[in-house]
């Protein structure tokens, strides 16, 4: 088998939607072994925030197919879009157990098996929510600015075992979790609006959030860790500004 990760196994987790299943998809094609995981509907039942089931399931994927080269932590939930005190500590709770001890587990499972490979890459997807303010409910924000700290502390954690981790930080991208926004939009006609906030003025796809954790997954990213590469149309790039007040900004 040729392609970036031929001979490669993997594990992405969330797999069953989204940008999980785009991932796992483009992971095959490019030649690896991917496990996909979910709660239902992938290769194999998984909650990614359960420590027995994620340890079993690595035990597994090392079992049945010699080790494991990959771990792309994506599973993960909005909590929806209440305000600070709408929501309470067990709103919080489920929120961060899925979205922040989720990747944690993904890491302390996943990176001893690597290491027996002599080296891997862990990629999670952290949010442009765990940036700043405004893209999403206040638990799900602050479980992805953990991510994105988690990642670097991994990394540093893991030196000299030539294990990367690395996170991802998606702007807004058609999928499961978003659903709600595009209907919603499609109803009123303004489907156009969707993503016009970002430089490139639309939403993006889960394909687009998918090749860049194959970057991150492949060897091609052999000097990149403990990063947050945001992936956004170029969302973050800039603070909110009033067009007219600063001249022309478009040709
Ligand atoms: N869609 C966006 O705009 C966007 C933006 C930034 C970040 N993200 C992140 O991308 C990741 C993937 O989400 P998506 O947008 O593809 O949404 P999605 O809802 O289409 O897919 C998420 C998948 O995760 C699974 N999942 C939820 N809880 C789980 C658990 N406990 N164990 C195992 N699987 C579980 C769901 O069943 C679902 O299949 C999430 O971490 C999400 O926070 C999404």
């Amino acid at each position: 088998m040729t392609g970036r990760l031929a001979g490669k196994v993997a594990i992405v987790t969330g797999a069953a939607s989204g940008i999980g299943a785009a991932s796992v998809d483009l992971f095959r094609s490019e030649g690896a072994t991917v496990i996909g995981a979910d709660l239902q509907g992938a290769d194999v039942a998984c909650d990614a925030g359960d420590e027995a089931q994620v340890r079993d399931l690595v035990e597994r994927t090392v079992a049945g197919h010699g080790g494991l080269d990959i771990m792309f932590a994506n599973a993960g939930i909005s909590g929806g879009i209440d305000g600070l005190f709408d929501q309470d500590a067990a709103d919080w709770a489920e929120i961060l157990r899925v979205n922040l001890i989720g990747p944690f587990l993904a890491i302390k499972y996943g990176a001893p098996a690597m290491k027996a490979r002599g080296g891997g890459s862990i990629v999670a997807t952290a949010s442009v929510a765990g940036l700043r303010s405004g893209a999403g409910g206040p638990a799900y924000s602050a479980s992805k600015a953990g991510v994105i700290n988690l990642v670097k502390v991994a990394a540093t954690q893991l030196a000299g075992s030539n294990i990367r981790v690395n996170a991802i930080c998606p702007g807004l991208i058609e999928t499961g979790m978003t659903d709600f926004i595009y209907a919603r939009a499609r109803e009123r006609g303004q489907e156009s609006q969707i993503g016009r906030l970002n430089p490139l003025k639309r939403g993006g796809e889960p394909a687009e959030i998918a090749a860049a954790a194959l970057f991150l997954a492949s060897a091609e990213a052999s000097y990149v860790n403990g990063q947050a590469i945001v992936v956004d149309g170029g969302l973050s790039a800039s603070h909110p500004f009033n067009h007219q007040s600063y001249g022309r900004t478009s040709t």
